[in-house]
């Protein structure tokens, strides 16, 4: 039988402080680059989930020392170049979308041919977006129609690029970075806007960077280097992961939560600029600068009369992986919310535009879907109360979470399928939620 969530009360007030789990995106950077780096990086509260795992043995498969110490992971490396390839080796890179894209810049060497697999969800997601570039490269690739399972190939004598990259994919973008930096010579890559935690760790690691602002891209040229040393990393929250626990916050009644240490990269905090502008009251307070990244502590409390809002396209890159839960927010909003060139959340861990605009239907609110695009007629006075079935059928995370707020928000009896699906980003969701409810 399908294991599923049953939910049938809205949550009660709460008050309260809490810590979230450490950021996705920074800890599959932190170990990626420490296994460039020479001798043994640490880090601390690295993300526990199945990502972070996959990616950990994916290095252990080509001879990284991986270990963990009580709670800091060490990464033992000899550094750049220095990955064993076996023969037939086969890496996996399960749910992680971020992990397969970014560890195919760092294969280009690969004497031996490298076999890419991935689950369900990741097999069909598209891989020419690296593919070409890496092939540029030097490295050679044979895919399933774009996608994995993908054979890597890798070359002697890597050739510095020129690319633009044009989709505003971090992942695309990072991988081109961690090409170039095994390979002699300047890459020159103009990226449209998006999260930048690669160019920070790169500067940090005084890795030769130079990068110039235009209002839409970044010019980033990259040296190839011989030596980078060890990296010591403590892992902030992951405000992706907050995100979920700040609109239940803003959307229930008389409550009031602190979210501790929360990564607030500007290239990351969309959610905070649009739910803002819809009026929700939201604080970060205490904030510092760690090696390079915004940290901060986020306060937020219920919020009446939401507004609606017409997204400005700018925010969408920073607010990516946000989206479904801002859905939720527009839902609940006086008037139409417009949220447009959005095209990119079909191309996630499942088609999240289609299905976000699915489940809001269920839940009573009209909505107007095109290919990239979402007009969501808001109700502020939103009541569930018929049986919602969420299948989930690509066990996508984020559609699990945004199905568990929407039922602890706006009531009704919801099923809501593949609750482990939190493993692969925020494996303590449901305790943490545990504790808000006692
Ligand atoms: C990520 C980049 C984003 C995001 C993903 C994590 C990263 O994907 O959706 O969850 O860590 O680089 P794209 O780069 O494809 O937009």
């Amino acid at each position: 039988m399908k294991k599923f969530l049953l939910i049938k009360n809205k949550i009660k007030p709460f008050k309260k402080i809490i810590n979230i789990d450490g950021d996705k995106s920074l800890s599959i950077r932190w170990a990626l680059l420490a296994s460039q780096a020479e001798g043994r990086s640490k880090a601390i509260k690295l993300l526990k989930s199945e990502d972070i795992l996959s990616t950990l043995s994916c290095l252990k498969k080509l001879g990284v020392k991986v270990r963990f110490v009580g709670n800091t992971c060490e990464i033992k490396s000899k550094g750049i170049n220095s990955f064993k390839y076996n023969k037939n080796l086969i890496l996996n890179a399960g749910n992680s979308g971020t992990l397969g894209r970014l560890i195919l810049g760092l294969l280009i060497h690969t004497k031996k041919k490298i076999k890419l697999i991935g689950d369900q969800s990741l097999s069909k997601r598209d891989f020419s977006r690296v593919t070409e570039p890496l092939k540029k490269f030097g490295a050679s690739f044979k895919s399933n129609k774009k996608r994995l399972p993908i054979f890597v190939k890798g070359t002697n004598n890597p050739k510095p690029i020129k690319y633009f990259e044009n989709i505003g994919s971090a992942q695309c973008k990072s991988s081109i970075m961690l090409a170039a930096l095994n390979t002699p010579g300047t890459t020159h890559l103009k990226a449209k806007k998006s999260r930048d935690h690669t160019e920070l760790l790169f500067k940090h690691l005084k890795i030769p960077i130079k990068i110039k602002k235009t209002k839409k891209f970044d010019l980033i040229n990259i040296k190839g280097k011989e030596k980078i040393k060890p990296i010591n990393y403590r892992i902030p929250g992951d405000i992706s992961s907050a995100a979920f626990f700040i609109v239940l916050t803003a959307l229930s009644k008389n409550s009031k939560l602190i979210i501790k240490n929360v990564n607030i990269n500007p290239t990351r905090v969309g959610i905070i600029n649009i739910l803002r502008r819809m009026n929700i009251k939201l604080l970060i307070k205490n904030k510092k600068i760690y090696k390079g990244e915004k940290i901060g502590d986020v306060y937020v409390k219920s919020s009446n009369n939401v507004k609606a809002i017409n997204c400005p396209s700018y925010l969408n890159s920073s607010a990516i992986d946000e989206f479904l839960i801002i859905f939720l927010v527009a839902a609940k909003a006086k008037g139409v919310s417009h949220f447009k060139d959005i095209s990119e959340l079909n191309q996630k861990e499942s088609p999240r535009l289609y299905w976000g605009s699915k489940i809001l239907g269920m839940m009573g609110i009209k909505t107007k879907l095109s290919k990239s695009s979402i007009k969501i007629y808001g109700n502020p006075n939103l009541k569930v109360k018929n049986l919602i079935e969420v299948q989930n059928y690509l066990k996508d995370h984020r559609i699990f979470m945004m199905s568990v707020i929407a039922a602890l928000v706006f009531g009704g009896k919801w099923k809501i399928y593949e609750p482990n699906s939190i493993k692969t980003s925020f494996p303590s969701f449901l305790k943490i939620l545990n504790k808000l409810k006692n």
